[in-house]
């Protein structure tokens, strides 16, 4: 019982709690279920969504303190999202949703999970969908590709010059197929473009959540198709301005 926490008193139900006397047993094995990942089930072994998503609370709030690194952490998510068991029940219902979304000719959006420190979405793309470049300020990202094929372009911005016009440095470049991941963090990688190359769904975990101001600082780029010949050490760099 010491792991009991307020997740999983509010994802009893109702009848749990007013069984609460009654039924230590059952909610005990909730609270095993919801903490898989911590030695219940082997080191590398599928995890299920609610200890997925204690496992990423876990390490998104760490984000308040001092000693946080962006780039150790995106590697534990990056990890974790790739343990996760896409088929879990609880993840059933959004891939399912994801079924009505096909054919509209627009890239999808599903909430999965929303909390203070982080937010994890499901993202569908259909064959040849792409969004362009794109920044997000002050955040971290990973993405984890559930299924098919997705093209992903990552960018440092380099430098800032006159009227909007930026410099990029294409700092990351990959194809992500089923179970597989990319990163990004506040520094490095921020900016990026994804194309997928047939049906994909992404599930993507933001650190810490949009909101607000972050929404309104984060912009698109329009860049150039073609590199300039000056190098910034080994990668290509692009002119882009802001929109
Ligand atoms: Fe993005």
């Amino acid at each position: 019982m010491d792991d009991y926490n307020r997740r999983h008193f509010i994802r009893t139900s109702i009848p749990g709690f007013l069984g609460l006397g009654l039924a230590l047993p059952s909610i005990t094995a909730i609270a095993t279920r919801a903490n898989a990942f911590e030695g219940r089930v082997p080191e590398n072994g599928a995890i299920n969504w609610n200890a997925f998503l204690e496992a990423v609370e876990k390490e998104t709030a760490k984000q308040h303190l001092d000693d946080w690194n962006e780039s150790d952490y995106v590697k534990k998510a990056a990890a974790l999202a790739l343990r996760l068991n896409l088929k879990d029940p609880a993840l059933a219902k959004a891939f399912k949703n994801t079924e009505k979304g096909i054919g509209n000719k627009r890239i999808d959006f599903y909430d999965l999970e929303k909390q203070r420190d982080f937010q994890v979405n499901l993202l569908q793309f259909e064959k040849n969908e792409q969004i362009k470049h794109h920044d997000h300020p002050d955040m971290t990202g990973v993405i984890l590709c559930a299924t098919g094929s997705v093209d992903v372009w990552n960018y440092d911005l380099i430098e800032k010059k006159e009227n909007k016009t930026v410099l990029l440095a294409e700092t990351a470049r990959a194809t992500l197929s089923k179970g597989s991941v990319s990163t990004l963090t506040s520094k490095a990688r921020n900016i990026h473009r994804l194309k997928a190359s047939e049906l994909t769904q992404l599930v993507d975990i933001f650190a810490p959540p949009y909101n607000k101001e972050r929404a309104r600082k984060s912009q698109w780029f329009k860049v150039d198709p073609k590199p300039l010949q000056k190098l910034h050490g080994k990668h290509k760099v692009y002119q882009a301005t802001t929109r």
